[in-house]
């Protein structure tokens, strides 16, 4: 017990949950995942449900998650075994942890290329190159599969080494001021971009709604990229909520949390569409959107070496923050339920990811084998984890909150038992239990219909 209590007021105690749930959740979803999505969904119109996905499903869903955290004391497992035994409840904790594994497996891909582009911003090597150019190395270096395998190492590596020593209190104190400077860097970018000449034609496409894109396709896809960015439907705002002193404030944290992910993402959609636009790069590139924009822009920009170098740390930073989430609901998982010490857990769940990381990785070279049903097992990861587990995680989270929790126990903790006022709490416990359900399980449907 002594044990458990140390290991618990280890984590962002002095800092806050903010940081730490910010820290999960701006990350690779906001800057890389967010406008490869609104470019692949007809922009404006999957902006528009994005935002009422978080807006609407993602606070409450989120303060959910913090509630049964709290609550327990537990891990994603653990919480629900705790408040529902005997029963089939902890597989929605089971659900998690295989979603966080996957996730964990083709987002550390992504992680290891903000590696890759530190070192070619570090050697100045997009200077003076045409997007033709920029192109084709950044499909050459896909096709340079064990290098990507290399770098996902690395970074799964340096996640490990966060979570094993325990230092995330330092990395969350770290990102408090350096995530900040993401957002003014994006806001310098977004300037740059929005004065390119043929910008405007990127921000049309951002912003004004052609409705009948409104696909089941694209609000799928709209809910996972909500789900996504925000880190839910996983268990991660149930493990960070474990390590919430009961003073804090979860109904603020979790607009607070909510706020600042959309701010970023908005801000990468300021920054990437109005240059692709302007240099003529697709809105359905994918990958390419940002990982070929990017570098263009860079080099439209007095000082341009630095803003890239910059750029891509912290990047890197925001990707970290976000794989010690993943990484942490897998450990705490395996140390509580299976009790394998701390250390032994960071290691045998490091292990796992690379193992079915390297596939991902593999599967992006053009003449890869790892494909399944014509789609690269990159995409596929993606796809289940994103589309699929996380929006079903949460439905499965809120239905538990309203309908097995129940009211009571959702306010005496939302209020600190009564010590708060949580104004907010009548209408977002109605939202947990009556629209959120229904909505994402309309969403869910239609999506998966078409
Ligand atoms: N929210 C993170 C991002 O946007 C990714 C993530 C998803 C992290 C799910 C944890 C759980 O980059």
């Amino acid at each position: 017990m002594a044990e458990e209590k140390k290991k618990r007021d280890g984590f962002g105690s002095k800092l806050g949950i903010i940081a730490a749930a910010a820290g999960s959740a701006i990350g690779l979803g906001n800057i890389y995942r967010f406008p490869c999505e609104v470019g692949n969904n007809g922009g404006a119109a999957f902006l528009l449900v994005y935002l009422v996905v978080v807006l609407f499903l993602g606070i409450p869903v989120m303060l959910s998650e913090l509630v049964i955290g709290r609550r327990t004391q537990s891990n994603s497992v653990g919480a629900f075994k705790k408040l529902a035994p005997k029963s089939a409840w902890p597989i929605v904790g089971y659900m998690g942890v295989l979603c966080g594994f996957l996730i964990f497996a083709f987002y550390s891909t992504v992680s290891g290329w903000t590696l890759e582009y530190i070192v070619k911003s570090v050697s100045n090597s997009f200077q003076g190159k045409d997007l033709a150019t920029i192109e084709q190395e950044f499909t050459a270096f896909h096709d340079m599969g064990w290098r990507n395998v290399m770098w996902q190492g690395i970074f799964i590596f340096l996640t490990g080494f966060v979570v094993f020593k325990g230092v995330q209190n330092g990395i969350e104190k770290y990102a408090k001021i350096l995530m900040p400077l993401l957002l003014v860097i994006l806001i310098v970018l977004g300037v740059r971009s929005m004065t390119l000449p043929g910008a405007k034609e990127g921000l049309a496409f951002l912003f004004k709604p052609d409705f009948s894109k409104i696909t089941g396709k694209v609000l799928i896809s709209a809910l996972g990229q909500g789900f996504f960015s925000l880190s839910l439907g996983m268990g991660v705002l149930i493990t960070y909520g474990s390590y919430v002193k009961k003073s804090d404030n979860l109904t603020s944290t979790a607009f607070s949390v909510v706020l600042a992910d959309t701010a970023i993402a908005l801000l990468a959609g300021l920054v990437i569409f109005p240059a692709a636009f302007s240099f003529g790069v697709k809105p359905e590139a994918g990958m390419g959107l940002v990982f070929n924009t990017l570098p263009m822009l860079f080099n439209q920009m007095a000082g341009g070496y630095w803003f890239c170098l910059i750029f891509f740390v912290l990047l890197a930073i925001a990707a970290l923050t976000s794989t010690i989430s993943l990484l942490e609901v897998l450990v705490a998982y395996l140390s509580e339920e299976l009790h394998m010490k701390r250390q032994w857990a960071t290691v045998v769940a490091c292990a796992g990811t690379m193992l079915l990381g390297a596939f991902a990785s593999l599967s992006l070279m053009s003449n890869t084998p790892f494909t399944i049903g014509g789609r690269s097992m990159f995409d596929l990861m993606d796809f289940v984890s994103s589309n699929i587990l996380l929006p079903v995680g949460g439905v499965l989270i809120v239905i538990f909150v309203g309908w097995k929790l129940g009211k009571q126990k959702f306010f005496d903790e939302v209020t600190n038992e009564n010590i708060i006022k949580a104004k907010l709490k009548k209408i977002i416990f109605f939202i947990v239990k009556y629209l959120a359900p229904v909505a994402i399980a309309i969403v869910f449907i239609s999506g998966l219909i078409k």
